[in-house]
C-alpha cells in the first residue's frame, strides 16, 4: 500500500514537472539557428529606438504567461468566436509593442518558415530587452506553442491589479506557482517603464505611506478628479526609468513606490526582509529576477503537438 502511494506520487510528480522540461535551451539550435540572433537585433534597435519599448515588451511576457500560460494568447485579437485579452482591464490602452511583435515576428518568418512560436519570441524579447536596459541575462528555455484562443476573462481573473494588498499580490502569484521571493524579484520589473496616471491616482491621493514631496510631485501632473489627466504617465522608478537596476526597491525604501501594490511589498508585511535584501545587493537581485523569469516562462507551456506555431501572432492559422 505505500509503496504504491509512493509510485503513485512519482508519477504526478513526473506528470507535473513533464511539460516544463520540454522546453529546451536549445530548441532552435538545428531548426531554425539563426532564431536567436534575429530577434535579439531586432530587439535591441527598438529600445535603442525608444527605451520605454523594453519595458513594455517585459509586461508582455508577463501578461502572456499569467493567463493561461505562456501560448502568446495575449497577442491574439478578438475573433467570432472569443473575445481577446487585448481588451481585458489589465491589458486595454496600456499593453504596447503588438507591432514590434509583428514585426520580429516576419523578421524570424524570413528566416525561418513557420518554425519559432509567438510565445517563444515573447520570452526572447522580453531577456533581450532586459539585457538591452543593462539588467542581467539569462538563458531562455525554448520549446512553447502558441495557443488557439484567448480569454478575456481569465486575463481579468489572473492577472494582479495596482490596488492589490500584498495578501492579494502573494495569492495571485502563487496561483502560478511563484513564492514570496519571485513575486518580490518580479516586481522589480517596475525599474523600469512607465504607469498612466489613472493607475497610481489613489495612491499618490489617498495613501499615507508615501514621502509626501514624491506624493505631491506626482500630484501636479495626474489631478484628483478622475477623467482629467488619466494617461498622464510618470517613471515607475522615479530614480532611473531606462535602467534596469536595483533603484525600485531603494525608493521601496524610501516610501517612492508609484503604485500602492509597489509600496505593499514594504509596509510591514512579510516581503520587507526581500525588500531590503535586494536594495542592498543589486547582485542578489538580479540573480533572483533571472530565476523567477525562467520560473514565469514555464508557467504551463504549450508544447508537442499542442497549439500550433502561428504565422501571424495576432490571429490562429487559418
Ligand atoms: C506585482 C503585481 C503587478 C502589478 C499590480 C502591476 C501593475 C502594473 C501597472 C498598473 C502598470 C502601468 C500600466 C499603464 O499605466 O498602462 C505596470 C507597468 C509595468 N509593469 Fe507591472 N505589475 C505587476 C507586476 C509586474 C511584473 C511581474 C512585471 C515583469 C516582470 C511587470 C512589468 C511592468 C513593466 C515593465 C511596466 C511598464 C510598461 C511600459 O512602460 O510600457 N509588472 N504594471
Amino acid at each position: 500500500m505505500a509503496s504504491a502511494s509512493c509510485l503513485s506520487l512519482l508519477v504526478l510528480l513526473a506528470l507535473a514537472s513533464s511539460a516544463a522540461a520540454q522546453l529546451s535551451s536549445t530548441f532552435y539550435d538545428t531548426s531554425c539557428p539563426n532564431a536567436l540572433s534575429t530577434i535579439k537585433s531586432a530587439v535591441t534597435s527598438a529600445v535603442n529606438n525608444e527605451p520605454r519599448m523594453g519595458a513594455s515588451l517585459l509586461r508582455m511576457h508577463f501578461h502572456d504567461c499569467f493567463v493561461d500560460g505562456c501560448d502568446a494568447s495575449v497577442l491574439l485579437n478578438d475573433t467570432s468566436t472569443f473575445t481577446g485579452e487585448q481588451g481585458a482591464i489589465p491589458n486595454r490602452n496600456s499593453l504596447r509593442g503588438f507591432t514590434v511583435i509583428d514585426n520580429i515576428k516576419a523578421q524570424v518568418e524570413a528566416v525561418c518558415n513557420r518554425t519559432v512560436s509567438c510565445a517563444d519570441i515573447l520570452a526572447v524579447a522580453a531577456r533581450d530587452s532586459v539585457v538591452a536596459l543593462g539588467g542581467p541575462s539569462w538563458t531562455v528555455l525554448l520549446g512553447r506553442r502558441d495557443s488557439t484562443t484567448a480569454s478575456k476573462a481569465n486575463a481579468e481573473s489572473d492577472l494582479p491589479g495596482p490596488s492589490f494588498d500584498l495578501a492579494n499580490l502573494t495569492q495571485a502569484f502563487a496561483n502560478k506557482g511563484l513564492n514570496l521571493t519571485d513575486m518580490v524579484a518580479l516586481s522589480g520589473g517596475h525599474t523600469i517603464g512607465q504607469a498612466q496616471c489613472r493607475f497610481f491616482r489613489d495612491h499618490i491621493y489617498n495613501d499615507t505611506n508615501i514621502n509626501s514631496t514624491f506624493a505631491s510631485s506626482l500630484q501636479a501632473n495626474c489631478p484628483r478628479a478622475s477623467g482629467s489627466g488619466d494617461s498622464s504617465l510618470a517613471p515607475l522608478d522615479t530614480a532611473s526609468p531606462t535602467s534596469f537596476n536595483n533603484d525600485y526597491f531603494s525608493n521601496l525604501l524610501s516610501r517612492k513606490g508609484l503604485l500602492h501594490s509597489d509600496q505593499e511589498l514594504f509596509n510591514g508585511g512579510s516581503a520587507d526582509g526581500t525588500v531590503r535584501s535586494f536594495a542592498s545587493s543589486a547582485s542578489a537581485f538580479s540573480s533572483a529576477f533571472a530565476a523567477a523569469m525562467v520560473k514565469m516562462g514555464n508557467i504551463s507551456p504549450k508544447t508537442g503537438s499542442q497549439g500550433q506555431i502561428r504565422l501571424t501572432c495576432s490571429k490562429v492559422n487559418s
